[in-house]
């Protein structure tokens, strides 16, 4: 079979994203159909989708017909108009929505394809803000090591994971300045909370100094990040971010482009801090993946000086993702989706709970449905696990037919919020088996 499908992979004329020859070499599988939390390959095989679409868009779970109507409807009815100089009625619509749900003072929102556009778009506002106060020489963001946040022209230098992606593209846009992320289990400052005085926080301060406030335009951080697998920094976090930011008057992005729209059993991850962003970048949820969007939502206080925003972009403001948007908020709420992620969030955390007996699971942890297995080889110095067994773990997984990926050193689970209790029940044990065969191949256990 696996042939088979290697031909139809070297027969095809489609380029794969991020995926290796060696990769492709083991197979490629085709997914034709999605049903609830499951997909389908080419060959009938069924697979529980664990990571809600690969990137983890899919919220709202496979097979929606209304999504597919709101989107017929809407090309029926008008399908595209520029955004420069019109609006049209899903865009306003939708903005209106999100200046309900978004956290408070975040007033104003624009529409684009994706996350990275999202978060250039972002950027671009940060700068038209400084620019139009008469403060021309902000060109610089603090981001952190470990962060992603998108493939694009300025998010690129944002970038601080996928070294690979990031080196082959440089020399990149100047400007972009780093500082290390909080990730407690393995602290990068080799420190332990609540001792450490939340050094990765104030590190901010120092980087500002040496870099020169007055260059900086803004700083950028999921909530709860991505990195290292959905990790969720100590609680005095992001308020010392902010008063940092606030001190050198430093714009604050929040990138709500993983965790938004009931990911971390919250509508947006923000709200589990005590912190108010100037700016927020989202996608992904936001559409559940059916159609591409991203949004950035940003405060009053940021278009209020800018008189033009420099900034056009042909689907922008698209009229059709926006009305599919709007419906899968609807399904988000009317299916009460987001407290699901909560509840259900709870209980799959219990179900790993379990398998820290094993040797190699250092910590597990989770928000909402965003959890993670963090591996170790030796749980007390909390030593790297290697990537080559990681992928083990995930290839045994998909022949016993659910998919899950890697983040650094962890297994991300982050399934589509429908997730019920039998479903997590199947998982549970598969997990547990296939940790124990990779264990037993490294001479780990017996
Ligand atoms: C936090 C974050 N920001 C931005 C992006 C870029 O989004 P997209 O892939 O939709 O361009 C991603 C993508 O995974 C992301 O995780």
């Amino acid at each position: 079979m696996v042939e088979t499908i290697n031909k139809l992979y070297e027969t095809s004329h489609l380029l794969l994203h991020r995926t290796s020859r060696q990769d492709a070499a083991k197979g490629i599988s085709v997914i034709v159909k999605g049903e609830g939390i499951r997909v389908f390959d080419q060959d009938g095989t069924c697979y529980i989708d664990l990571e809600a679409g690969g990137t983890r868009p899919v919220h709202a779970g496979y097979g929606r017909d209304e999504l597919a109507q709101a989107s017929y409807d809407q090309m029926c009815q008008m399908a595209y108009f520029t955004p420069m100089g019109f609006a049209n009625a899903p865009a306003m619509q939708l903005a209106d929505k999100l200046a309900e749900i978004t956290p408070a003072g975040i007033e104003r929102f624009t529409f684009e394809c994706d996350g990275s556009e999202a978060v250039e778009t972002a950027m671009k506002l940060a700068k038209h803000y400084h620019y139009y106060r008469g403060d021309q020489g902000r060109f610089k963001v603090v981001s952190r090591r470990g962060a992603y946040h998108g493939v694009n022209g300025i998010g690129v230098r944002a970038l601080g994971i996928v070294m690979p992606m990031r080196q082959l593209m440089e020399p990149l846009a100047p400007g972009a300045v780093f500082i290390e992320s909080p990730y407690c289990y393995r602290c990068p400052h080799n420190l332990r909370y609540p001792d450490c005085d939340i050094a990765c926080a104030r590190e901010l301060e120092r980087i500002i100094e040496f870099e020169g406030p007055e260059q900086i335009s803004m700083f950028i951080g999921e909530p709860i990040q991505q990195g290292f697998g959905a990790y969720r920094p100590p609680p005095e976090y992001w308020p010392l971010i902010r008063d940092i930011c606030d001190r050198y008057d430093i714009l604050l992005v929040i990138d709500e482009v993983i965790c938004g729209f009931g990911r971390t059993g919250l509508m947006f991850a923000t709200q589990h801090f005590d912190v108010h962003p100037d700016l927020l970048t989202m996608a992904k949820g936001l559409t559940s993946g059916y159609i591409p969007l991203g949004a950035v939502g940003c405060s009053v206080r940021i278009t209020e000086p800018i008189e033009l925003l420099n900034h056009l972009h042909t689907y922008g403001n698209h009229p059709v993702s926006c009305a599919v948007a709007l419906k899968n908020l609807e399904i988000l709420e009317t299916e009460k989706l987001i407290e699901n992620s909560e509840e259900m969030g709870r209980y799959f955390l219990d179900g790993l709970k379990t398998l820290l007996h094993h040797p190699s699971v250092g910590e597990v942890r989770g928000t909402g449905l965003w959890l993670a297995l963090d591996f170790t080889v030796d749980k007390k110095s909390r030593a790297p696990f290697p990537l080559e067994n990681l992928m083990g773990i995930i290839a045994r997984m998909k022949q016993k037919g659910i998919l899950v990926k890697t983040m650094g050193m962890a297994l991300e689970l982050a399934p589509p919020l429908i997730i019920n209790k039998d479903e997590i029940d199947e998982v549970i044990p598969v997990l547990d088996a296939c940790i124990t065969e990779e264990e037993k191949a490294m001479g780990l256990s017996k």
